[in-house]
C-alpha cells in the first residue's frame, strides 16, 4: 500500500508544529498511511532578503506572492516520476469548495501539493501555469491557506483505507453519498442523528427512554426521524422537501416518542 504524500509549500512552516501532532493525523503518519512534508517558501527564494511577495502591478492594497520561488519550490520538491501525477493545489478562498465527495476524490492520489496563499493574492501565473486545482475550505475568507491545508489533510487522511480502524465507519457520517436503501431518500446526503451516552440522567437532564429499549427497529426509525428533521432545520440545502420520500415523509409526521 503507497503512502499518501501531503507536500505543503508555506511561509510559515512553524504553523504546522501543533495540528499534525495529534489523534487520527499522527497515527496516520506513524502507520505510515501518509506522510506530511512541510517546505519553507524562503527556501526557494535566491535574493539576500529571501523576498517571496512583490507590490501588485497596476497598484492597489497589499502585497502579492511572487511567481519565482513557487515555481521553484513545485519544480524541486514534485516527484516527477512518470505515471505519478503532480497535483498542485492552491488554497484561496476562489477555489472550488471541499467536501465529503472533494476529499474522497483527493484521497486516491498519491501525493499533492498544497500551495498556501497569503497576503492579498497569488500571482495569477501560479494559478493558470502551475496549479492543478484551486481549494477552498469554505465563503469566508482566511489570513492565508495554513489553516485550510490543516482542514484539508484531516479530512482527506481520515479516508486513506487504514487510518481509520474501521474503514466503514466514514460511511455512516453525514455528508457521504450512499445508498440510504428502500423507502428512504436514496442518494442523498443528509446530517447525523443525534448521540447520547451515559449517564442516562445528566442533571435531569434525560436520555430519550426509546433509545434505552432494545427495540432495534424502533431505534432505527427514531434515528432516521431526527436525522431528517435535524437536516430540514439545518441545511434544508441538503435535502429539498420535494425529494424526500414518501417513507421518509410519513416518519416525518409520526410519532415515535410518548
Ligand atoms: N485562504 C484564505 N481563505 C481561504 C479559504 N476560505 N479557503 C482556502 N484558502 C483560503
Amino acid at each position: 500500500m503507497s503512502v499518501l504524500t501531503f507536500h505543503i509549500i508555506t511561509i510559515f512552516p512553524n504553523y504546522f508544529d501543533g495540528p499534525f501532532s495529534h489523534g487520527i493525523i499522527s497515527q496516520a503518519q506513524k502507520k505510515k498511511k501518509v506522510s506530511i512534508q512541510i517546505h519553507d517558501l524562503r527556501g526557494f527564494t535566491q535574493d539576500r532578503h529571501k523576498t517571496v511577495d512583490d507590490r501588485p502591478f497596476g497598484g492597489g492594497e497589499g502585497m502579492i506572492l511572487k511567481p519565482e520561488p513557487i515555481f521553484r519550490a513545485v519544480e524541486s520538491i514534485c516527484d516527477s516520476r512518470s505515471g505519478v501525477q503532480r497535483n498542485v493545489i492552491l488554497l484561496s478562498p476562489q477555489g472550488r469548495k471541499l467536501n465529503q465527495e472533494v476529499a474522497f476524490e483527493l484521497s486516491m492520489h498519491s501525493q499533492m501539493m498544497l500551495i498556501c496563499g497569503r497576503y492579498e493574492g497569488v500571482d495569477e501565473r501560479v494559478r493558470e501555469y502551475l496549479t492543478d486545482d484551486e481549494i477552498s475550505i469554505g465563503d469566508y475568507v482566511l489570513s492565508g491557506g495554513e489553516l485550510a491545508a490543516c482542514v484539508l489533510i484531516d479530512s482527506v487522511t481520515r479516508l486513506v483505507p487504514g487510518v481509520l480502524n474501521k474503514d466503514d465507519s466514514t460511511l455512516n457520517e453525514s455528508f457521504v453519498r450512499r445508498n440510504l436503501g428502500s423507502g428512504s431518500s436514496q442518494g442523498y446526503t443528509i446530517l447525523d442523528y443525534p448521540q447520547y451516552t451515559r449517564p442516562e440522567n445528566f442533571q435531569g437532564l434525560k436520555v430519550p427512554e426509546l433509545l434505552l429499549s432494545g427495540d432495534h427497529q424502533k431505534i432505527h426509525l427514531w434515528r432516521r426521524k431526527k436525522a431528517l428533521e435535524k437536516t430540514l432545520k439545518n441545511r434544508p440545502d441538503l435535502l429539498q422537501y420535494s425529494h424526500i420520500s414518501e417513507a421518509d415523509k410519513r416518519l416525518l409526521e409520526l410519532k415515535l416518542e410518548p
